[in-house]
């Protein structure tokens, strides 16, 4: 199975949105293959933030490795799921989804439509805090999200 996580920059979010669910996929014996990638040009070649770093490296997850990229066409065949952080995120891959695309484009915090964790607020421009408050949604998800996947 094949997952792509997706924020604005892909220096945020969807690193970490992807450091996480690999952590815990790896924890529930799930073969997960993980990506992340911005719908934005921004910050291609970069390393993820370095407080997304930091605020991972305190539960041992290091996603120092990881280089941003921008959402590409062949993604939507390369992924069986493209996971939103926000809803204007999602917008925007709606609008680059091609029609004979089978991925599942979705909100990552309501890939069911019985569940809704809301979006992945963005922290970029705030403190600290904003990064661990992330963190902490971002396990809540990726939890129920590989619960949901092993059980498919
Ligand atoms: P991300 O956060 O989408 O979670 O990676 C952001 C990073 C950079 C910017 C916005 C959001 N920016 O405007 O540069």
């Amino acid at each position: 199975m094949r997952v792509l996580t997706v924020c604005l920059g892909n220096i945020c979010r969807s690193p970490a949105a992807q450091g996480i669910l690999e952590y815990i996929a790896n924890e529930q014996r799930l073969a997960l293959q993980v990506d992340s990638a911005g719908t934005a040009a921004y910050h291609i070649g970069k390393p993820p933030d370095i407080r997304s770093q930091e605020s991972l490296a305190q539960l041992g997850i290091d996603i120092s490795n990881q280089t941003a990229r921008q959402v590409q066409l062949k993604d939507f065949y390369t992924f069986e799921w493209i996971v939103a952080m926000d809803s204007s995120n999602l917008a925007s891959l709606k609008k680059m989804a091609p029609k004979d695309s089978a991925a599942q484009v979705v909100m990552f915090g309501a890939f069911e439509s019985n569940r809704n964790y809301g979006e992945v607020r963005d922290p970029y421009y705030g403190s600290d805090d904003g990064f661990i408050e992330m963190r902490q949604h971002l396990i809540t998800i990726s939890k129920d999200f590989v619960e949901h996947l092993n059980n498919i």
